[in-house]
């Protein structure tokens, strides 16, 4: 039986004065393990359903539940979200307040009142792992967008959430970033974290993600495996989404290839044409 970590039942949330919800009964179950891209065109709701998540906002109407027990708006319930439920935001400028680097990281520790020795060695430890430890003194001001983007990260991950969520991540990052990035990803996932990441990358969500989510106007219209997600031209279409240039690539070859190709899906042009390669 899959187990789901976090739950959305019939989530509404409009914003004030917003004529129109911002979510509008979007119901979600977050499977515990996975790697989940979300998806849905701009305004669709997926950052505010992200602050939903993690209890900075509250539904109108609906429930929040973390592994099958609705969240109360008790402060020790929304502080028991917050530890398990890491957020890193969209814009890094909105997440970053301390004056350094370390500072910044060790934010949160210190609001959990946690022994000193203990959280320089937390920071120390996120640090190296991070890549920041030269960093360590920097003003979070004198660094560059996607420097700040791994700060970020690094803030959450000290926290040891056990699901994280990432909003755009990859949006300030150059290649090398997003392939150092996917690289510390697959770490935090191999250590048990459940990982929800919202991204317009169609090509990475296919190839990186496990599971799917598709919103559409503040609702969830798809979920499941991301063959059978974007398999199901019919809603996506509707949505004028793309597909994942591997999908039309491998759609295009005659029959007979595909058979030479060997079973299963390729997931990058690149994993596809290396198939070819070796025909
Ligand atoms: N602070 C705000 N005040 C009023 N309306 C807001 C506010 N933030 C977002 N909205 C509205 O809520 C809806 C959902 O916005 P949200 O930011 O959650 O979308 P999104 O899916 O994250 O979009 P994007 O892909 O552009 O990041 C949009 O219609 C947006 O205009
Ligand atoms: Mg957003």
């Amino acid at each position: 039986m899959t187990t789901h970590v976090l739950e959305f039942a019939d989530v509404h949330y409009t914003y004030p004065g917003a004529a129109q919800p911002a979510l509008n009964g979007v119901t979600m179950a977050v499977p515990a393990g996975r790697r989940c891209a979300l998806l849905g065109r701009n305004g669709c709701g997926k950052s505010t359903l992200f602050l939903h998540a993690n209890g900075i906002f509250r539904p109108h109407k609906g429930q929040v539940l973390w592994k099958g027990v609705p969240i109360s708006s008790r402060r020790a319930d929304l502080q028991a979200l917050k530890r398990n439920v890491g957020l890193v935001f969209q814009d890094p400028e909105q997440q970053l307040i301390a004056a350094t680097v370390a500072e910044d990281v060790s934010y949160g520790l210190c609001n959990l009142h946690l022994p000193e020795a203990e959280i320089r060695e937390k920071v120390r430890r996120t640090l190296e792992a991070f890549g920041l430890s030269e960093w360590a003194d920097t003003p979070v001001h004198h660094l560059s967008l996607g420097q700040k983007r791994r700060v970020a990260l690094a803030g959450v991950m000290v926290m040891e959430p056990e699901l994280l969520l990432l909003d755009e991540p990859t949006s300030y990052l150059d290649p090398w970033q997003t392939e150092a990035f996917v690289r510390q990803l697959e770490r935090i996932h191999a250590v048990g974290t459940t990982i929800v990441m919202a991204t317009h990358d169609l090509d990475f969500a296919y190839a990186w993600a496990d599971w799917v989510f598709v919103m559409d106007a503040g609702r969830l219209v798809l979920a499941g495996e991301p063959e059978r997600v974007f398999a199901r031209r019919d809603i996506l279409e509707v949505l004028q989404f793309k597909r994942p240039a591997v999908l039309e690539l491998w759609e295009s070859l005659p029959g007979h290839v595909k058979e030479r190709l060997g079973p299963g899906l390729p997931k990058t042009t690149g994993e596809l044409a290396e198939r070819l390669r070796l025909l």
